[in-house]
């Protein structure tokens, strides 16, 4: 039997988060063990809004640094840039012939982006996730371990697939293309603002106070915590819906800490603010500390991580190149002699 297939990846823009962290990328460590596990540093992506060209190669670089400081371990997964495997813009091309105009315009992240953008929205924001659905679909993947926030675009990724692609060019018993399941895990899906516990913690967020990078010095996480948005109630509690903040800080507390939620909110019920935060501050430095050591070395040795990449690079493109060979055929092109 071989292993289910999991594919994700995370965009080269701006410093990971806990989100990032926590959301997504510690979810794809555990899988590693158990599944066919590929990741990817999604640089096209970043491309979709205004970007820098001398830090995209960097940021790239970067993120895939901190998969490998996060536990990707290259024997166990293949990690790989989106750009370097070209099946993923072709395969997005064919998927945009099929995808309905409108499914696209519902898409909340993209009302949400072009919002920001104002008059300078691309078609590539709009487009965002054919590319996504084109990403996950070229590795027939099963699961797409993902936070919350991408439910949405793996619902349209699964409509590609099943109704535009397996319906109208591949049969019951031959379907063209695999179809994948979003794998949420519910803790750790939705990290939110330290400035406000009702938006979600996001690299676009011009508050740096917002969020904790996976970077951030013992010093500068200390003094974020300190600064978070906090109520003026006594005690610490989960589920409270007029404590939004209290909720997140509590949940971020129990991740970072080991401890569980059980343990951590009868642990916090009767605690002040003023006693809370240094414990958290501890427990997001120790629990960061491994991860940036680990980075450091990365950086500071290049080779390591080309040779990764490239590793990555060849699997990933044996297999990408298979389903789009699979889809082109079915779509009807003349095939490559
Ligand atoms: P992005 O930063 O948009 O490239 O997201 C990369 C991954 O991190 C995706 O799987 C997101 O769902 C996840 N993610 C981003 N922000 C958060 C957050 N605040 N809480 C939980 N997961 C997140
Ligand atoms: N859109 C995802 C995000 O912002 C990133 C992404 C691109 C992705 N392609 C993917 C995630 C494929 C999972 C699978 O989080």
């Amino acid at each position: 039997m071989p292993r289910p297939r999991v594919l994700s990846g995370v965009q080269p823009t701006g410093a990971l988060h806990l989100g990032n962290w926590l959301g997504a990328i510690r979810n794809w460590v555990e899988l590693q063990d158990t599944h066919d596990t590929y990741v990817c540093v999604v640089d096209l992506h970043a491309i979709t809004v205004p970007h820098d060209p001398s830090q995209l190669a960097a940021d790239t670089r970067s993120t895939a640094a901190l998969y490998l400081a996060c536990g990707m371990d290259p024997k166990r997964c293949s990690i790989f840039i989106q750009s370097q495997v070209a099946a993923h813009s072709e395969l997005c091309w064919l998927l945009n012939c099929v995808t309905p105009l409108n499914w696209l315009e519902r898409m909340i992240q993209f009302k949400e982006k072009s919002v920001k953008q104002g008059d300078n929205v691309s078609v590539g924001l709009l487009d965002y996730p054919v590319l996504m659905a084109a990403d996950i679909l070229l590795y027939d993947a099963d699961l797409v371990p993902v936070g919350e926030d991408q439910k949405q675009h793996l619902e349209l990724a699964r409509d590609i697939a099943q109704q535009r692609i397996n319906a109208r060019f591949g049969s019951k018993e031959n379907p063209v293309l695999n179809v994948p399941k979003p794998l949420i895990l519910k803790e750790g899906a939705r990290v939110m603002s330290l400035t406000d516990g009702r938006s979600k913690m996001s690299k676009s967020d011009p508050n740096e106070g917002s969020r904790i990078t996976l970077l951030d010095p013992p010093e500068l996480i200390t003094k974020k915590i300190k600064r978070a948005k906090t109520d003026p109630e006594r005690g610490l509690e989960f589920g409270n819906p007029d404590r939004p903040e209290t909720d997140n800080l509590l949940g971020l507390y129990a991740i970072l800490s080991g401890q569980g939620r059980d343990s951590v909110a009868t642990q916090c019920a009767d605690m002040g603010w003023g006693q809370f935060k240094p414990l958290l501050a501890e427990a997001a430095v120790a629990a960061l500390e491994p991860i940036q050591g680990r980075y450091k070395e990365l950086i500071d040795h290049p080779e390591e991580l080309d040779l990764v990449l490239e590793q990555g690079r060849q699997k990933a493109e044996a297999v990408a190149n298979a389903t789009l060979n699979r889809v082109r055929q079915a779509l009807g092109f003349a095939s490559r002699t």
